[in-house]
């Protein structure tokens, strides 16, 4: 049962599509207590009281013991200690043990704070504005609290098939010839690849929506050439647009009053990879008409992907702040500096990038209200990536076009994925990404997935393999690296082979996948679930923080330890244990509930298969290069029944936007004890 609070004059975020009539009684989920900046909600947590939910945030599955603030940052150092990422899903559950659980939804596009018994241990403290909407839903255990959630918000976007390949990306491909490398290496090793990234190199000084003719002369034929070996190209459009005489994009925006504006009425001014330049009021239905029919140019030369970027939106710097922070700087010139005037000019500059200062001193039009800001931070990145799918709509209304992006509130989930933004090669955040797939897919973000091997940092051989052993079941499974890092696509590694048996298993896997996916999103469910969620009972299941139900039928339980040799893996219920050295080297165990040690090699991928489930594996030609070669004819069936087991299939041609109906989907039975191949 949702019940909807309307708290103040709430602006229309868009985030929910049903309507619901504001509930009549007052407030008595949590202890509500208005306060001078705003709303303050509060409850109680009983020690065995689960937290799940916030979507992108640092930290563990379970979010209890740290405060997460929801205000879009640019911040690529995803430490423990960070309270913000590039998102805003202010979405959770709070699972009791004794009494109501109930989840909730707060609907404020501008700073909300969620203490998860951070400042006391047992008290969930939401502090929020005084104009929101506050939506709580009550149900069924967690499955039915985040269902009713997702019916409530609408339907995820769904990505052309393509885009569940293996993809390359690296910031620093600055040339047509270094992409042709790129597929070369793949190719020229065996190793399916079904798209290459353009980074910002592609552009004209970073200038949106152009392509440097000297890079990439004859960019259309280049499209072509690169669809003629099963390559996508997806170029990065970036938040920012580049203040440069005669630059189209540039001058029909001022012309147009499409870009935020400062407290004075003039083009605010914010600078970014291009140096200065002006943002486009997405805010603003005009802006984003005008914004999104920019792609057109892209699509029209062969383009069918995009990644949005920047959109938080990231500023470097103003230029009154730069001004003041130059001008404090050099009055320290030749003084003796002792500890606070060091940190006091160091802070000067690092207080530049993405400041609160500057956040406050620009404004939307939205149709017709001037807005400043920091009041709709949370929704820039969301209405971006808003414009670039309304404008699909009217340039290729029957085709999936692949749209994802860094910065997102709930509501976005209809219009694009998210990748989670700039990890590093480290360990601690292979588990990260673990962790935070099922809190997005809880808030609707299903096609999403992080930089595999990690974006900052250089990626050791053993990191990237383990990070692909689990890569293999994110949705988006795309290799992504900083400039400037040990180069990471994965012929550059010795043991190439091995590489070559995870992807291929990917792509042997990738019937499932895709059809867990598909059926997640047109039934509103998770494909990525903490234990918890399927096994209510089990009361162990809601410690386990590295191990995530895929779809209906596995679990997964990844390495993300270096060194390690194997793992301990929690078992709910018996399972069937699947070890893959690649994808015709399996052996299948059934393994009895409980905790077990579980050797898993560096080259071997190993998941588990639920009692009376089973799953589709595509037979693989050994030169398979990209989804087209997978043969819809060859699917090999894994499964554990001891009653029987039976499976959904859902297939569509995944690129047209008419999904299989439910009728139609195949419905495939194995009576048979025990199976396994
Ligand atoms: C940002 C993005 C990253 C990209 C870089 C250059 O840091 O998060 O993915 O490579 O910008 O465009």
């Amino acid at each position: 049962m949702i019940k909807k609070y309307t708290f103040g004059q709430p602006l229309e975020t868009g985030a929910a599509v049903q309507a619901i009539a504001a509930h009549s009684q007052p407030f008595d989920l949590m202890h509500l207590a208005h306060t001078q900046d705003g709303i303050c909600l509060s409850c109680r947590m009983d020690t065995q009281d689960v937290v799940y939910g916030l979507g992108e945030q640092m930290r563990g599955i379970n979010k209890r013991g740290f405060s997460y603030v929801s205000y879009a940052t640019d911040d690529s150092f995803h430490t423990e200690s960070r309270h913000a990422l590039y998102s805003a899903h202010n979405f959770l559950i709070l699972n009791r043990t004794n009494g109501a659980s109930f989840g909730i939804f707060i609907d404020d596009p501008g700073t909300v704070v969620f203490d998860v018994g951070e400042t006391q241990l047992d008290q969930l403290v939401i502090r929020a504005g005084k104009d929101c909407v506050i939506y709580t839903i009550e149900g069924n255990g967690l499955k039915d609290i985040v269902k009713q959630f997702r019916e409530l918000i609408g339907r995820s976007y769904i990505p052309p098939k393509w885009a569940f390949g293996y993809q390359q990306s690296r910031w620093g491909y600055a040339c047509a010839q270094d992409i042709r490398n790129v597929v070369q290496g793949y190719h020229g090793k065996n190793i399916p690849l079904d798209a290459v990234y353009m980074d910002i190199d592609y552009m004209e000084r970073f200038k949106d929506f152009t392509v440097d003719a000297e890079k990439f002369p004859d960019f259309a034929d280049f499209v072509e050439e690169m669809r003629g070996q099963g390559i996508h190209l997806v170029p990065i459009i970036d938040a920012g647009v580049k203040i440069e005489e005669g630059y189209p994009v540039y001058e029909e925006g001022v012309k147009g009053n499409y870009f935020c504006k400062d407290g004075d009425g003039n083009d605010f001014i914010g600078a970014v990879w291009p140096g200065r330049s002006h943002f486009p009021d997405v805010l603003n239905a005009d802006a984003r008409a005008w914004f999104g029919g920019k792609y057109r140019v892209l699509i029209e030369q062969g383009i069918d992907g995009f990644w949005n970027d920047m959109n938080e939106p990231a500023i470097f710097y103003s230029d009154q702040n730069l001004k003041k922070a130059m001008e404090a700087i050099l009055s320290f010139k030749d003084q003796n500096l002792g500890l606070h005037e060091f940190y006091q000019m160091k802070g000067l500059v690092d207080g530049l990038s993405n400041s609160e200062e500057d956040y406050k001193s620009f404004y939307h039009n939205m149709d017709g209200v001037k807005i400043r800001h920091d009041q709709v931070h949370n929704l820039y990145g969301y209405n971006m990536t808003k414009a670039a799918s309304e404008a699909f709509d009217q340039i290729a209304p029957n085709k999936r076009i692949l749209l994802f992006s860094r910065s997102s509130y709930i509501g976005m989930h209809r219009y694009g994925g998210i990748w989670t933004g700039d990890n590093a090669s480290w360990w601690s955040h292979l588990l990260l990404s673990i962790q935070q797939m099922p809190s997005l897919n809880m808030c609707g973000i299903l096609y999403t997935g992080s930089d595999i091997g990690g974006f900052g940092g250089d990626a050791t051989e053993d990191l990237l393999l383990r990070w692909l052993a689990f890569g293999i079941f994110t949705p988006l499974m795309r290799n992504h690296a900083a400039a400037g890092t040990r180069e990471q696509e994965i012929y550059q590694f010795g043991h190439t082979e091995d590489f070559r048996n995870i992807i291929r298993i990917r792509y042997g896997l990738l019937p499932y996948l895709y059809s867990e996916f598909m059926k997640c999103a047109l039934n509103n469910e998770m494909y990525f679930r903490p234990l918890a969620f399927d096994y209510p009972q089990d009361t162990h299941a809601p410690q386990v923080e590295d191990q995530l139900m895929v779809g209906d039928s596995i679990m997964i339980a990844p390495v993300y330890k270096q060194n390690a040799t194997g793992r301990y893996v929690w078992l709910p219920e018996d399972m069937l244990m699947v070890r893959m050295k690649s994808l015709e080297e399996r052996t299948c165990k059934v393994v009895e509930q409980g905790h077990h040690y579980v050797d898993i090699a560096l080259n071997e991928v190993v998941f588990f298969v639920k009692k009376n489930h089973m799953l589709p594996v595509a037979a693989l030609d050994d030169d398979v290069k990209n989804i087209s070669g997978i043969d819809a004819g060859r699917y090999e069936w894994i499964g554990y029944a001891e009653e029987a087991a039976e499976y959904v299939l859902y297939e569509d041609d995944g690129v047209s936007k008419e999904y299989t109906p439910r009728e139609d989907w195949k419905r495939i039975i194995l009576a048979e004890r025990y199976l396994s191949n």
